[in-house]
């Protein structure tokens, strides 16, 4: 039997070696020293042995169990270590390698020509002001010196909330709230949206945006538009652009005049985006009446001033030779991307 108990260690000894896994190791555990191992067994049929046998081989198989146990133990403590090593090969982060790359968006291409025409103006002492989209008939027409019969304030052509309230057809609006709001010497632009009820087509949106400009001042004169204007154009287009004033009607300025400055596909040579005519149509502008002047309690013998409004679609479609407005609002990235 001390044989079989020395051969048993052995064995024990062998497996535990060769046991690889944690699971491997818990199975051993119970063959070697469980109920049914054989181990076990030798204990069982010590019955039959002398007391004196019996405990000489007690005591054997006794150092036999604890020095398996003990093996075990030093195999389990291996492995789990081995495992855990594992762990943090498997956990390890490489700070150094390059991250996945981010799908960045782009900015819309309106924004992006507002923020160009911003840049310019402020680059000329101008600041940037704003105005609200709901509005009232006094701002969007009365203190704009539409005619009570003015067309532009009819239902079908102007968003009405209610008698009183409507959506700015213009950005003017805050030349109002500027005037109301603000002694001379005035220097502002207020990009926003407008609406207006208009079906859509390739040119026509019921919302777009425009820039509204506003100079007030002593001895402010028509050169001093055509100055700024030409500048502007000069600096947002390029210098080779030129400039062309054609008188024109609008309620709230006196004289009034549209600006045409050089076509951005011929250069003026006449083509098919210019109708031949070399000229392309970017703004509105005017002295400002001297009614729209009172509105804001000036002196209209002491002051004068300027106003301008441009439609920013307009202006982004030509620049980026867009041929239909409504791409700019389907939100479609592939479109969009192209202005990155
Ligand atoms: N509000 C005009 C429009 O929507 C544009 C405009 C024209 C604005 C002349 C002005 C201006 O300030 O002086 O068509």
């Amino acid at each position: 039997m001390q044989s079989q108990l020395m051969n048993l260690l052995e064995e024990a000894r062998e497996q535990l070696k060769n046991a690889s896994t944690l699971a491997e190791a818990e199975e051993l555990r119970v063959r070697l020293l469980g109920k049914k191992s054989k181990l076990t067994e030798i204990l069982r049929s010590m019955g039959s042995l002398s007391p004196d046998e019996r405990k000489a081989l007690g005591q054997a198989a006794n150092s036999v169990r604890a020095e398996i146990e003990g093996l075990l133990a030093e195999r389990l403590a291996v492995l789990k270590e081995a495992q855990k090593e594992l762990k943090f090969k498997a956990e390890r982060i490489d700070v150094t390698e390059p991250g996945s790359p981010v799908k960045l968006g782009a900015k819309h291409p309106i924004t992006v020509t507002i923020e160009e025409i911003t840049k310019v103006f402020m680059s000329m002492g101008f600041t940037v002001t704003e105005g609200p989209e709901v509005e009232d008939v006094f701002h969007n027409f009365d203190a704009l010196n539409a005619a009570p019969d003015h067309p532009a304030r009819d239902m079908s052509d102007t968003f009405y909330i209610d008698e009183e309230k409507l959506l700015r057809t213009q950005t003017s609006t805050v030349q109002v709230h500027t005037l109301l709001n603000k002694k001379p010497p005035i220097k502002v632009i207020a990009p926003g949206r407008c609406f207006r009820c208009d079906t859509p087509d390739a040119t026509h949106s019921p919302m777009f945006h425009q820039v509204e400009g506003l100079v007030v001042g002593e001895g402010i004169t028509m050169a001093d538009l055509k100055g700024t204007l030409d500048t502007f154009v000069k600096l947002m287009f390029g210098p080779e652009m030129k400039t062309k004033f054609r008188p024109h009607h609008f309620p709230f300025t006196e004289p009034s005049a549209e600006m045409d400055v050089s076509c951005f596909k011929c250069g003026g040579k006449g083509c098919r985006i210019c109708k031949g005519s070399g000229w392309i149509e970017i703004l509105g502008c005017g002295m400002v009446h001297p009614n729209v002047l009172a509105v804001g309690g000036l002196d209209t013998e002491k002051y004068t001033g300027f106003a301008f409004g441009m439609g920013v679609e307009r202006i982004a479609m030509l620049k980026y030779g867009v041929d239909d407005i409504r791409l700019f609002y389907e939100n479609d990235a592939r479109f969009i991307e192209q202005f990155k």
